[in-house]
């Protein structure tokens, strides 16, 4: 394996911020982290955030639960805004650039978002928001997604924030589990130079449910709906509000944010992150892994809808003061170049993204890239799913001119930030390896039975191993059995991430993938069972399995199996409308990012005897692998069926 530390990436970290916490070189960070790991994020907790009161106790655990900053209070948006005017209030905080490449990039200054955060966090509290209370957010990448969040950490309320493009019916399951009483939305947005629709959807989402008001980001210039007292305009509220606001100020376990994610079964998880402890590795992920300096402009190319948006779009950046730049739209708009073109332009020197995006633009004309000065760069990043090493050496070579680092960031929604990767300055950086445990945090791997494999070359389970990283979630909205069972109950002692792994010779970790049925296509988790429970709605489907295949571009695509309600329907069906129609009722019901991309009608599905459905059988027939482990089953028969089904699609 080569180590791709360049001479130069070994010297971008500032060994200062390191120093500073620990008064140690670079390599003894990780001992001493892991001597003392509580002690050592004590001391990361105060030096990178402003407390209102220090805590009593500093990690508490009584698994499954854990406390960390226990007793402590604390405010986020003043450690993400406030702290910062004292120094640098005429920084720039964030830089947002439209779609449309006729209209001007917005520029606000921390001074500017601060004051900007202050108003919307009043327009919140004249609405009769309070501490503890849910908003959802249901908005694109425009600056009001970042006001409207900081704004309600400011008062403590928690925020909920959707995927633009989820449907109206994913929008509303989340709103109804998190009754929310506000829902801040667009009227739109930019895609790939078409106006999307989103008030539509927002309207659609909310009827029958707990929101009594809903404010509008006024993006397309729409006309609002009435009820007027309903409907408010987000920026004009925002105008007429009062520009100070005392921030609430919180326990550090207070939740700050609920996130829903994917789990096993149909339904998405409300993902509970807190206060101070997911400060904490917010801050110090986003210093450590980009090395963000004060003069840094990071652009996360994540959506706010994902949890990188969340952490490193938008708060990690903050917590550090750096600038951070979002986009609106979409990378090939007007062209391929555009990221490039924002790159050079803005002189962004962080730049972090996904295996499927580098995949999208490394199959572009090469002359494209060659056109843009990209000198700027310093750090470049990863993350969302295993990166293959085609994607990570074009990614090292072109885009960061095998001068920067290529960081592979493992973690997940449920921990809020990054903690398998490894870090610049130190690495090492090889294709396809995340890395090693963020200091102060512990990963291993072990068999079925929750034993540790310690061999290289072994796939067994990742895991972490407690005291929890201070990001780590700590429950699902309202529903403690389902954290209890999808964390804690296969390995007990051990937090489960779903996600198999194994040891490199030198005692990396190479991530393969989950180990569950969830998928990631493009990057986007969503489980087989979603779809399914969606694609099952179908007046003339009976049952769905749904499979994930290797896909070059989207890393895997959901493709699906369907059985027909009565044998006599079967002859009569158009297969291609019926494609149609399922693919538009997974965009109805969960998103177009969910869309099957193919659909087989079949007569029967290969199911054990206790009549569970065997994936694994339909993905070795699409992958045109011979299917293990046949004798089990209940239909035997039913698998050279299907196979005949899929040869002749071909
Ligand atoms: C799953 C979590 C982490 C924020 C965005 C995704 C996969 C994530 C990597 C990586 C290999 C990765 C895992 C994980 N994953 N990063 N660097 N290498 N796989 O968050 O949507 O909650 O998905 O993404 O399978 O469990 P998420």
């Amino acid at each position: 394996m080569v180590n791709y530390v360049t001479k130069k990436s070994n010297k971008l970290m500032p060994s200062k911020a390191m120093k500073k916490i620990a008064h140690l070189d670079n390599k003894r960070i990780y001992k001493e982290a892991a001597k003392n790991p509580i002690k050592f994020w004590e001391k990361l907790a105060t030096d990178g955030l402003q407390w209102e009161k220090k805590w009593t106790k500093a990690y508490e655990q009584k698994l499954p639960y854990f406390k960390w900053f226990k007793g402590g209070k604390i405010n986020f948006s003043k450690n993400c805004l406030d702290r910062h005017l004292e120094n640098q209030p005429d920084k720039l905080a964030l830089v947002w650039i439209p779609e449309p490449t006729k209209e001007k990039p917005v520029k606000l200054t921390y001074r500017q978002l601060h004051e900007k955060v202050c108003k919307f966090a009043n327009v919140l509290r004249k609405n009769k928001i309070k501490k503890g209370d849910v908003i959802s957010i249901y908005l694109p990448m425009v600056p009001e997604a970042l006001i409207a969040m900081l704004a309600c950490t400011r008062i403590g309320a928690i925020h909920s924030v959707v995927f633009s493009a989820f449907s109206s019916d994913a929008l509303k399951a989340r709103i109804q589990d998190g009754k929310a009483k506000i829902l801040i939305t667009a009227d739109g947005y930019y895609r790939r130079g078409e106006k999307e629709d989103l008030l539509t959807k927002a309207k659609q989402a909310i009827k029958s449910t707990t929101v009594k008001k809903v404010i509008v980001v006024s993006r397309l210039k729409k006309k609002l709906p009435s009820p007027k007292s309903k409907f408010l305009d987000f920026n004009k509220e925002l105008e007429s509000a009062e520009p100070t606001c005392e921030p609430e100020i919180m326990n550090s376990e207070d939740p700050l944010f609920i996130l829903y994610t994917s789990g096993t079964t149909g339904k998405p998880k409300g993902v509970i992150h807190d206060t101070g402890g997911y400060a904490t590795q917010a801050y110090w992920t986003a210093k450590w892994n980009f090395n963000l300096r004060d003069d840094d402009v990071m652009w996360c190319t994540a959506d706010v809808g994902w949890v990188t948006g969340h952490t490193y779009a938008f708060y990690g950046p903050l917590l550090n003061g750096a600038t951070t730049l979002i986009y609106e739209g979409s990378p090939d708009f007007p062209d391929t170049g555009r990221w490039w073109k924002i790159i050079q332009d803005n002189k962004v020197t962080v730049f972090y993204t996904a295996p499927t995006a580098i995949r999208m633009l490394q199959k572009c004309d090469p002359k494209i890239i060659k056109k843009h000065n990209l000198k700027s760069l310093r750090i470049l990043g990863t993350v969302g799913e295993p990166i293959d090493r085609d994607a990570w050496m074009w990614y090292f070579k072109k885009v960061g001119g095998s001068r920067c680092p290529v960081i592979d960031t493992w973690w997940q929604t449920e921990t809020g930030g990054t903690l398998i990767n490894a870090l610049p300055g130190i690495g090492p950086f090889i294709p396809t390896v995340s890395g090693i445990s963020f200091p102060g945090t512990k990963h291993i791997i072990v068999d079925e039975k929750g034993k540790q494999i310690k061999k290289p070359n072994v796939t067994g389970n990742l895991v972490q191993v407690p005291p929890l990283a201070p990001g780590m979630l700590h429950g699902v909205w309202k529903n403690p059995k389902k954290y209890k069972e999808t964390y804690w109950k296969r390995f007990k002692k051990y937090y489960d991430t779903s996600d198999g792994a194994f040891l490199t010779k030198g005692g990396l970790i190479r991530i393969t993938g989950r180990t569950d049925d969830v998928m990631k296509v493009a990057g986007h988790r969503m489980t087989t069972a979603e779809l399914e429970n969606a694609i099952n709605d179908h007046p003339r489907i009976n049952e769905t399995a749904v499979v994930p295949v290797p896909h070059k571009v989207k890393g895997e695509v959901p493709v699906a199996f369907v059985i027909l309600k009565g044998k006599k329907d079967a002859t009569k069906i158009n297969p291609e409308q019926l494609e149609k129609e399922v693919k538009k009722l997974t965009d109805q019901k969960i998103g177009p990012t969910s869309r099957p991309a193919k659909v087989f009608i079949v007569p029967a599905l290969p199911k054990t005897r206790s009549g569970k459905i065997m994936r694994r059988i339909l993905k070795a027939l699409l992958i045109d692998e011979e299917p293990k482990g046949l004798s089990t089953l209940l239909n035997p028969k039913s698998v050279e069926e299907i196979k005949g089904i899929i040869k002749s699609s071909q």
